[in-house]
C-alpha cells in the first residue's frame, strides 16, 4: 500500500507493534522441550488479545498462527509436534491483519549453548536487513537494497537466498511491489515512491543459496543445506528515509539468543 494519511500509518503502526511484540514474546519463551505447536499457541493468544488474525492462516490458510522454521527449515515451517532442542536455530515469523491493515516481522532465534559461528550468523543477519533499511527514502531505486546486502554478505563470507524475496504489504500480506530483491539484481529499475510500504527480509546464510519446496507444500527448506537466518521488518519509505513500523513496545537489546 502507498500511505497517503496519517490515520493510514497511525493503523499500520497499531500492527506493526502488536506482531513485534508477539514476536518479541515468542522469542522469550523459547525453550529446549517445547514443542513449536506450543509456541504458535502463545503467538495465537497475544494476536488474539490484541484483535488482531493471523496474515497467512487469513490469506493463504496456513495451518498455523505463525511460521516457525527450525534448523534445516528456513521459512513457512507448519508448528508441530517437533520439540525444541538446545542448539537449534529457530525462525519465527510473524504477520498479522487489524482493521484492514497488515504489518509483517520476523527473526531467527538461537537456542544456548550457541556455536560462535551461529550467533555471529544471528548477529550479522540482523546487520544485513538494517544495511537494507539503511538504502530506504522516496524516490531511492529498489535496487540499493539488494546491491548493499549484497556487498555485505560478500564482504563478511556469507550466501544470500537468492528467491526468497520481499514484498509490499498493508492492505495484503503479499501485495505490490512483488519479488523485491534482498541480493544483487541488475535488472531491477522500480523506485520507491514516497509512503510506499514494503518487507526487507534477507536471508543470510552459511552456504545456502535458495530455498526449494518440501513434502507438506508449505515449507521451506536452504540448498544446499546450511545454517540459514531471516530478519525482517515492514517499514515505510519516506522523503526523510525509512520508518520502520514494526518495532517491539519495548525495545530490548539487540539479542538473537534466549536467556540461558
Ligand atoms: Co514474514
Ligand atoms: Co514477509
Amino acid at each position: 500500500m502507498t500511505i497517503s494519511k496519517d490515520e493510514e500509518l497511525l493503523g499500520l503502526k497499531n500492527i506493526g507493534r502488536i506482531v513485534a511484540d508477539t514476536l518479541q514474546a515468542m522469542g522469550r519463551a523459547l525453550e529446549p522441550g517445547m514443542t513449536t505447536a506450543e509456541l504458535d499457541t502463545l503467538g495465537r493468544q497475544l494476536l488474539e488479545a490484541s484483535g488482531a488474525r493471523s496474515a497467512p492462516e487469513l490469506t493463504y490458510g496456513f495451518p498455523g498462527a505463525t511460521c516457525i522454521s527450525v534448523n534445516e527449515e528456513i521459512a513457512h515451517g507448519v508448528p508441530g509436534a517437533r520439540r525444541i532442542a538446545a542448539g537449534d536455530l529457530v525462525n519465527i515469523d510473524v504477520s498479522a491483519e487489524k482493521d484492514g491493515l497488515f504489518a509483517d516481522t520476523g527473526a531467527s532465534f538461537a537456542v544456548p549453548p550457541v556455536a560462535q559461528r551461529i550467533d555471529r550468523l544471528c548477529r550479522d543477519g540482523r546487520r544485513a536487513m538494517w544495511t537494507g533499511v539503511r538504502q530506504v527514502g522516496a524516490g531511492r531505486p529498489l535496487a540499493g537494497i539488494g546491491k548493499a546486502i549484497g556487498r555485505f554478505a560478500r564482504k563478511n563470507g556469507y550466501t544470500l537466498v537468492q528467491n526468497l524475496a520481499s514484498h509490499g504489504v498493508g492492505r495484503a500480506l503479499h501485495e505490490a511491489p512483488e519479488v523485491i530483491p534482498t541480493w544483487p539484481s541488475p535488472g531491477e529499475r522500480r523506485r520507491m515512491h514516497d509512503g510506499l510500504v514494503f518487507t526487507i527480509e534477507p536471508f543470510l546464510s552459511l552456504g545456502a543459496e535458495w530455498a526449494a519446496d518440501g513434502d507438506d507444500g508449505w515449507t521451506l527448506y536452504g540448498t544446499p543445506q546450511a545454517p540459514t537466518v531471516q530478519y525482517e521488518h515492514t517499514i515505510v519509505a519516506t522523503r526523510r528515509g525509512p520508518v520502520v513500523v514494526t518495532l517491539p513496545t519495548r525495545r530490548e537489546n539487540v539479542r538473537n539468543r534466549i536467556p540461558s
